[in-house]
């Protein structure tokens, strides 16, 4: 009798030590893929970007200038102004070097009649290195379509600038849940076009976001920047998916940039109004 009850108790010590060390098998896979998970994410730059569009003049900028430059700015940031092409030598020669400037567009070939329009390789001229493309404004005010968005992107690379490559559904596409259509189907004429990705920033900004004051919330954010990075997994391939920084833009301000910050997917922003104000200091600090 005793002989069966000391069986029965090794047998459920078995069990136990068995069940303890599934259990320890689960806890360090997690970790370790939670690990994997934090460093792959740390090991993407966050990436803010301030697009001044046609706002300012050389003395408001001058003051916005002299503000970033004195400013006490996060070093594992990196930090890019998006300048109007008339001062784009201005903000250049001014803004101090630890701060890149970027071109709000450009054209898709190296010169030539083409009256308006500012080439790579002038940009380049003026020590410029990013150049912005397919904004929506770019795309909804001045009508450029996904082709031609493309070409830009190549030729901008070609030149070796790197590109803050815009992306981003309208409220009406949103609403008629086609939203991943079209921002996969942007990306695509985008990733066609680039060879080098570690040049490429891809910012995912919802037209229903820009300019209005509407955040998509953080959780909106990362579904939409987690599915980009799947996309890119796909499509493009796993080392890129890792690596590549999607940038989230639309209204994000002091106030809300530090959760929209904490997203996992999110790398970074590219911000409008804000970017004009003093505040910018705190958005290129949300992950310090
Ligand atoms: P916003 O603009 O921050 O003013 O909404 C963002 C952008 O257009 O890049």
């Amino acid at each position: 009798m005793g002989g069966v009850k000391e069986l029965r108790t090794l047998s459920a010590r078995k069990l136990l030590l068995l069940k303890l060390s599934q259990v320890h098998h689960l806890l360090t896979v997690f970790l370790f893929r939670f690990s994997c998970c934090l460093f792959i994410m740390s090991s993407r730059k966050f990436f803010v970007g301030g697009n001044w569009k046609m706002n300012g003049d050389k003395r408001s900028l001058g003051d916005l200038i002299s503000t970033l430059n004195t400013a006490s700015l996060h070093d594992e940031t990196e930090v890019v102004c998006g300048a109007p092409t008339i001062y784009l030598d201005f903000a250049r020669s001014h803004l101090d070097a630890r701060i890149g400037v970027a071109a709000q567009n450009c054209y898709k070939v190296a010169k030539g009649a083409f009256t308006g329009e500012i080439s790579p390789a002038m940009i380049k001229d003026c020590g410029v290195e990013w150049v912005i493309l397919g904004h929506s404004e770019r795309r909804h005010v001045f009508g450029e379509n996904d082709e031609l968005i493309g070409q830009k992107v190549a030729h901008a690379l070609e030149s070796d600038l790197g590109v803050i490559a815009c992306i981003g559904e309208k409220l009406e596409e949103r609403e008629a849940g086609t939203t991943e259509e079209v921002l996969y189907g942007q990306t695509k004429d985008i990733a066609d076009n680039v060879n080098d990705w570690s040049k490429v920033v891809l910012a995912y900004e919802p037209v229903w976001a820009i300019g209005t004051g509407k955040t998509a919330s953080p959780e909106q954010a990362q579904e939409v920047h987690e599915k980009l990075r799947e996309w890119m997994r796909t499509n493009v391939s796993e080392a890129v998916a890792d690596s590549v920084r999607i940038i989230y833009g639309g209204s994000v301000t002091g106030a809300n940039c530090h959760e929209l910050g904490s997203q996992k997917d999110v790398d970074g922003f590219l911000v409008g109004g804000a970017s004009l104000k003093p505040e910018f200091v705190d958005i290129i600090n949300a992950r310090a």
